[in-house]
């Protein structure tokens, strides 16, 4: 795809409305993690330093189209401006936005808020997508997270103003790009997490673009029980076997080579320090539940990633919030993390749980990327195009 970026941007003078995700997770009023705010500071201080007048917008939460007092930007601005090491000034409606942003200097950052208490948001409707396309005279969009939304401030305005990508919206296409758009093969898709009902989209998709196909997580389970293997009392879907066969065989047809758990780990229940042993997938006990991959498992998946030149990872191989639950997503993560500073290995993470593991494991500022992005990463990998990013594109 084509898209523009900040190089192509004088800034210098012009409004620039930035749409950021900055929805961000909060705990008892406090925000528990920093990284959406820390990751969209590079694009705000670059337009800003080139003399941008930049107005930052983002949704938070899901006020459904009113006020919601907990879901205000305003302790996101406090957050941000820390982090910028710079002012910024914050307009709590539309209207006051108007005035502002019309005073704002060379260089001024504004931070909008909530985009979602407007009910138009969500339903991109044109009168606000005119409104916020009045305050600029630039869009740039940082919010790939946001981007499967076809929202007023991520698809509808983007069509009214010349529209760039921001430093973290190119950083994610390029990334991805080099997993699903021009890979170097073989490419491998790590996909794990619990449920297999809502990655069946995703994983119809990878079959017929990757090499191989590595499937873990309680999802995996699903799979050995579809192959006739007893569970025990492990997390499965039933109604999805036929899905899951179905899958395994067409993955046969076009040459994607699937790796299932050969032995896992198994315990009577998901709990720190409880006994736990390693068997055969074919002999989990009646009354067990499978926790993780097993040992033979992780050195048959730690061989492979010799041959990977690229690799996509979703979802984690086992029950990583529990330690030792977490041994086999720990042992992959790092030895992909090895492969990537090695230069052998193109390395892209996403969605969900994944980033949390990576940052456990400490191996995420040595992956290739890791997306910052939930949903949209997932839909991206099932093939989809995303409105954010598709109106992007020139
Ligand atoms: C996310 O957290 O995935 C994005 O900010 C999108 O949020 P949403 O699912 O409420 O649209």
């Amino acid at each position: 795809m084509r898209f523009r970026t900040l190089d192509q941007l004088d800034a210098r003078g012009k409004r620039v409305l930035l749409r950021a995700d900055l929805n961000v997770p909060v705990k008892d009023g406090r925000i528990t993690d920093l990284t959406r705010i820390e990751r969209v500071c590079p694009t705000i201080r670059e337009l800003s330093d080139k003399g941008g007048r930049v107005i930052v917008c983002s949704h938070f939460g899901r006020p459904k189209g009113k006020p919601v007092p907990e879901m205000s930007l305003r302790p996101v601005a406090e957050a941000l401006e820390k982090l910028l090491g710079r002012s910024v000034r914050f307009a709590g409606s539309l209207a006051a936005a108007r005035d502002m942003s019309a005073s704002l200097a060379d260089g001024e950052v504004l931070l909008l808020e909530n985009t979602r208490y407007d009910p138009r948001e969500e339903k991109n409707d044109p009168s606000m997508a005119r409104e916020l396309a009045a305050l600029a005279d630039v869009y740039v969009d940082d919010a790939f997270s946001s981007a499967h939304r076809a929202h007023a401030s991520t698809e509808g305005v983007a069509r009214l103003l010349p529209a760039y990508a921001g430093r973290l919206m190119q950083a994610e296409l390029e990334a991805l790009d080099k997993v699903l758009g021009h890979p170097a093969h073989p490419l491998a898709a790590v996909i794990g997490g619990a449920k297999v009902s809502t990655k069946l989209p995703m994983l119809g998709n990878l079959v017929g673009r990757v090499d191989v196909l590595v499937l873990g997580g309680a999802m995996a389970n699903t799979f050995l029980a579809a192959q006739g293997n007893a569970v025990g009392k492990s997390m499965q879907e039933p109604d999805t076997y036929g899905a899951a066969r179905d899958l395994l065989a067409r993955a046969r047809q076009v040459g994607c080579r699937v790796i299932l758990p050969q032995d896992v780990v198994v315990a009577a229940k998901l709990a720190p320090d409880v006994p736990r042993q390693a068997v055969e997938v074919d002999a989990v006990p009646a009354d067990a539940i499978i926790l993780d991959l097993g040992p033979r498992s992780v050195d048959g998946l730690l061989g492979e990633i010799r041959d990977w030149r690229t690799m996509v990872w979703n979802g984690p191989l086992g029950a990583f919030e529990i330690p030792p639950f977490d041994a086999a997503s720990k042992a992959l993560a790092r030895a992909v993390a090895d492969a990537t500073q090695a230069g052998h290995l193109i390395s892209v993470a996403g969605g969900g749980d994944t980033d949390s593991l990576l940052n456990r494991a400490g191996v995420a500022d040595r992956f290739s990327y890791v997306s910052t992005a939930g949903g949209a990463f997932l839909e991206w990998l099932e093939g989809r195009t995303l409105p954010g990013v598709a109106a992007l594109e020139y």
